[in-house]
This record gives structure tokens, C-alpha cells and sequence, in this order.
């Protein structure tokens, strides 16, 4: 199952229609935002994208009302989840937030596999051993070259948390050796592609 983990798009049209367009290219069933999507109307840009979109407000929300009256038109396709977000996909769990350092707080919970946040505008990924903490970059392109997370899960549909915590039903994660992050998903940073697009 392939995650796209993507943040701080900030009203970016263009750029968000490429990221849009390489996530379907590359097969993602799953889009998770990081905040500071801003501006209601860049849902339309979303409609584009095969799978489920997730989003979290940032420090920029922008017009929240119409932006929650704009998701639940969609039916399902996006979802919001507030300030705060947490699911389960392919048997990892997943949380995200805007904020660098409330994420840094919710990693050492050890709740989670994989917490993701913004705000920064620059790519960070920190090992902390059963958990990453990932700030995918920006959409943007204000302080670095645009870009955004894939994630590609390993582990087999359908095994539990509580199973992958226990290390047994991960190959390599047997009876003595606690699994880690890295057991069940690879992340790779992919860069927004510069072609003209068709509109
Ligand atoms: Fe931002």
C-alpha cells in the first residue's frame, strides 16, 4: 500500500496539481495533508486524486467553515480530522499534526508508528527507533525545492497492531527482536516534476 504524506501547500495551485498527478502516476491510494492547505477552494484541486484525501488544519486555516461545509460535499473522498489526525492503514498507525513539536511529543508516546507534521517547510526524518517522525516538506516551494513523502508499506493487510507489536507475524521480526519502524514501511522523498501540465 502506497501513503502519500504531503504538507504546507498553501493556496499553490500548480504545485498541488503536480503532486496530485505523480501520487496517481504512482499508484497511491492515500493522501495524507499536514496542514496549511489554507484556501477551501484547493479541495477542487484534490478531486483529482484517485484515493481518500486526510486533512488537518494548520496555522493558516483559512476559511474553516467553508472548508468543512466543502469536505462534506465530497462524500467521503476527503476526509478532516481537525487539528489532529490518527489512522490505521495497511496495519501501521499513523498520526499527524501541524506542529513539529507537539509531533515530537505524540513519537514518544510510542502509539504510533509513524507521526508526520509541517509547518517547517523543510524535509526532516528522524529514526526514534519504533517510530518515524517525518516532516514531508512543502508543496509550496518557499524555502526549498517542492516535494512530498511516499510511503510504501510492507507489512501484509489485515495483521493487527497489537500482532506487529508482538513481532511475530512480520518476517525478520521474530520471538526476541522487537520490531522498528523500518519492518514495516520505507519512505523515499520524491520532488514535484517540472513539466508543463495540461489544464
Ligand atoms: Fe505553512
Amino acid at each position: 500500500m502506497k501513503i502519500a504524506v504531503i504538507s504546507d501547500s498553501h493556496d499553490h495551485i500548480w504545485n498541488t496539481r503536480r503532486v496530485v498527478e505523480q501520487a496517481n502516476r504512482l499508484g497511491v491510494e492515500v493522501m495524507i495533508h499536514c496542514g496549511d492547505l489554507v484556501s477551501p477552494f484547493m479541495l477542487e484541486e484534490f478531486d483529482r486524486f484517485q484515493g481518500r484525501v486526510h486533512l488537518i488544519l494548520g496555522n493558516n486555516p483559512g476559511d474553516q467553515v467553508l472548508l468543512m461545509r466543502s469536505i462534506l460535499s465530497r462524500q467521503g473522498r476527503a476526509e478532516f480530522h481537525g487539528w489532529f489526525g490518527a489512522i490505521e492503514l495497511g496495519g501501521i498507525s499513523i498520526a499527524w499534526i501541524h506542529s513539529p513539536d507537539e509531533a515530537r511529543h505524540i513519537a514518544r508516546s510510542g502509539d504510533f508508528s509513524l507521526v508526520c507534521c509541517g509547518h517547517t517547510h523543510r524535509w526532516s526524518m528522524e529514526d526514534m527507533g519504533h517510530v518515524l517522525l517525518l516532516n514531508p516538506g512543502e508543496i509550496l516551494g518557499r524555502k526549498e525545492q517542492p516535494g512530498w513523502a511516499l510511503i510504501d508499506v510492507v507489512t501484509a493487510e489485515g495483521k493487527s497492531e497489537e500482532a506487529i507489536k508482538m513481532g511475530g507475524p512480520v518476517d525478520g521480526a521474530g520471538p526476541g527482536k522487537k520490531p522498528v519502524w523500518s519492518d514495516f514501511f520505507g519512505v523515499e522523498r520524491i520532488f514535484l516534476e517540472e513539466e508543463v501540465l495540461i489544464l
